[in-house]
């Protein structure tokens, strides 16, 4: 298949990039703006896949979508403004991509008829004390982040029932793995552990999250791709609840760091507490995950440790300067 993915040079978009063009013979066309999250280092490897095309552009540039998206048969999407804290302090191009970006490409899968499935999040639901949220829970998202994915959810649904669009939508839970922006919680523990920063946890460190490597997510998306119904949304939960505070003694025990590196900060305004799916559905079309956290925080420790290729231009440059900003203090060398 000739596969459009948007967003490809982002953390989640680059795995699965690298999985249709290695694992199912896809031809891959990425289209991605580079933001500070889009590296074309994270698709180094596909240079010399069959077929495979970077197109630097927005999904919001109808010209560029044009561009990209002749031959393809199929568009994903995972292009999107993707951290809270910054949908939080600059809500305005959280709207441009999420909204006017997935309209663009809607219209572009309209015009000639195209499958589309697009990348959510568990976020669109809200937090959930108790139990999990399947999809016909009601949409409830709480910050700028998530309302603006629960609108482009929404925006998608509207293209199958108005114009008989094949869509179909992916909520994921909480992702980690190689190849993710130092911004996200694992990789920023795990980045400041190895070089003896302190630790910045939000409020008292109990909220919980799913926890799903990457790749599973992945497979999923490509198991939706293929086999998900019109018109549907898929839940992709991960096999590992665990709280923050939890994940972080996790990764200092494994980079061999004590719990002294722990500092607890002001909490996120509106920080969901706690998160769940129940991915029922999308096992029944045969996808579950493979990954146990434990051996995938292993992986994914060691990956850091030993990449510092790919971390190292990020530490000193845009990531340095949000860091500084937004944690009050400096990162050490
Ligand atoms: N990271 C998670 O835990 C998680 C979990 C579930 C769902 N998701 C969803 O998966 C998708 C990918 O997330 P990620 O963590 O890989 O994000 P990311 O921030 O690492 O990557 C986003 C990519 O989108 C690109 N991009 C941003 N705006 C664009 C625009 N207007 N036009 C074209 N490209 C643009 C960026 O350059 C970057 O390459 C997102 O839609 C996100 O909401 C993420």
């Amino acid at each position: 298949m000739k596969l459009l993915v948007c967003g490809g040079a982002g953390f989640i978009g680059s795995h699965f990039a690298r999985l249709r063009a290695r694992e199912y013979d896809d031809e891959v066309v990425v289209l991605d703006k580079l933001t500070y999250a889009g590296r074309e280092e994270n698709l180094r490897d596909l240079a010399d896949a069959p077929g495979f095309r970077f197109v630097h552009g927005a999904i919001e540039d109808a010209d560029a979508v044009a561009d990209a998206v002749a031959g393809c048969e199929a568009i994903v999407n995972f292009a999107a403004e993707t951290h809270v804290d910054r949908s939080i302090s600059g809500p305005e191009v959280f709207l441009t991509t999420q909204m006017n970006g997935t309209w663009t490409l809607l219209e572009a899968a309209r015009e000639r008829e195209l499958r589309y499935v697009q990348v959510s999040t568990d976020e669109v639901y809200g937090s959930i004390d108790e139990g999990s949220f399947t999809e016909t829970s009601p949409l409830d998202p709480s910050s700028p982040y998530s309302a603006t994915k629960a609108g482009a959810d929404l925006l998608v649904s509207s293209y199958t029932h108005t114009y008989g669009l094949p869509t179909a939508i992916c909520r994921g839970s909480n992702n980690y793995g190689p190849f993710q922006y130092p911004e996200k919680l694992i990789p920023l523990m795990v980045l400041n552990a190895l070089h003896g920063d302190p630790l910045p946890v939000y409020g008292d460190g109990m909220n919980v999250r799913n926890w799903l490597y990457v790749e599973d997510f992945g497979r999923a998306i490509g198991t939706v791709l293929e086999r998900g119904a019109t018109g549907e949304a898929y839940n992709v939960g991960g096999p590992g609840e665990c709280p923050n505070i939890e994940v972080v003694r996790r990764i200092l025990e494994l980079t061999g760091r004590d719990e002294s590196l722990i500092e607890y900060v002001t909490d996120r305004p509106g920080h969901d507490r706690r998160y769940s799916l129940a991915s029922d559905k999308v096992r029944t079309l045969g996808w579950e995950p493979r990954m146990r956290f434990e051996d995938g925080l292993q992986r994914t420790v060691d990956w850091y440790r030993e990449n510092s290729w790919w971390w190292e231009p990020i530490r000193s440059g845009e990531y340095r300067a949000y860091y500084e900003r937004h944690y009050g203090r400096a990162l050490r060398d």
